[in-house]
């Protein structure tokens, strides 16, 4: 099997509850709903679906109980582990760049968290070829990439950024990478058109990406948990308003990139 970053993996075993990024904070729960949001306005209906890099099933919970039939793939055994424990689809180990199934075998195919920790180019057009061989011509491939202006934006809002640390997120600004020794993971940061860029090359067609969050993801991670129930339904529908505006993409903590498999 392809193998995984160490790093990577003991990150997401030792450092980091997964399980939770999308369900306990107001910015995570803004990513959760517009993603949720994006999805079914582009999945058909009762889909066989792929969920790569899908963790500890948070979509694929939720893709099952609207009818699809989903496998969960994951490089870390901790997540298929805990993702099987639900029960209403499969879940298996693997890697995004080297996948079991067959070709043509599903109608969709989710890269929701591979390219975010592949810095290599040759590493996700591996995954996208992947994605690509065992989706269905005419089937659909969703991949999700972090925004490269992320980091600055977080820690602009947040506090966090000062004289002293702002030459490590222009660094990674500049690269595109982080190496995993200051907070996040290894990572790779998307540009909004070098993520359709890469669907493309992959012979994924009609490619379009939108921004998922919006905007005002930073101020609901920095808002009083009592303020975001009124936040949310707000930060949402800006976000969707917004969502594809070449002006206000890269406001977005992440993309969202979908096209077909040409027929
Ligand atoms: C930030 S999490 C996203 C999880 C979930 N799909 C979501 O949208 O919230 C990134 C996921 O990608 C997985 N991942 C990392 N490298 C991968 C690879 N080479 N192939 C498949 N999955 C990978 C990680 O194990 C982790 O579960």
């Amino acid at each position: 099997m392809t193998q995984l970053d160490p790093v990577i993996r003991s990150f997401y075993r030792d450092r980091y509850v997964e399980d939770d990024r999308l369900v306990v904070r107001g910015h995570g729960r803004l990513e959760f709903l517009r993603t949720q949001e994006l999805l079914r306005r582009w999945l058909p209906p009762a889909s066989d679906v792929l969920d790569v890099g899908g963790a500890t099933g948070v979509h694929a919970r939720w893709l099952a109980a609207d009818g699809h039939r989903v496998t969960l793939v994951d490089p870390v055994p901790e997540h298929v582990e805990q993702a099987a424990t639900i029960g209403t689809f499969a879940a298996e180990e693997g890697d995004a760049r080297a996948l079991r199934q067959a070709d043509a075998s599903v109608d969709v195919t989710l890269l929701l968290g591979p390219l975010y920790h592949l810095v290599e180019a040759a590493d996700r057009a591996r995954a996208l070829a992947e994605a690509v061989r065992v989706t269905r011509p005419g089937g659909l491939v969703v991949a999700a990439g972090i925004n490269r202006y992320g980091g600055l934006l977080e820690a602009g809002s947040n506090g966090t950024l000062t004289e002293e640390n702002l030459s490590l997120f222009l660094d990674a600004f500049a690269s595109g990478s982080i190496d995993g020794t200051k907070g996040f993971t290894v990572a790779y940061f998307h540009h909004a058109d070098e993520l359709a860029t890469e669907l493309t090359t992959a012979g994924v067609t009609d490619v379009e990406v939108l921004g998922i969050e919006g905007p005002a993801s930073n101020i609901l991670e920095n808002a009083a948990p009592e303020a975001i129930e009124t936040l949310l339904p707000a930060a949402v529908l800006l976000a969707r308003h917004v969502e594809s505006d070449p002006n206000l993409q890269a406001a977005s903590p992440h993309f969202l990139a979908h096209g077909r498999v040409v027929d």
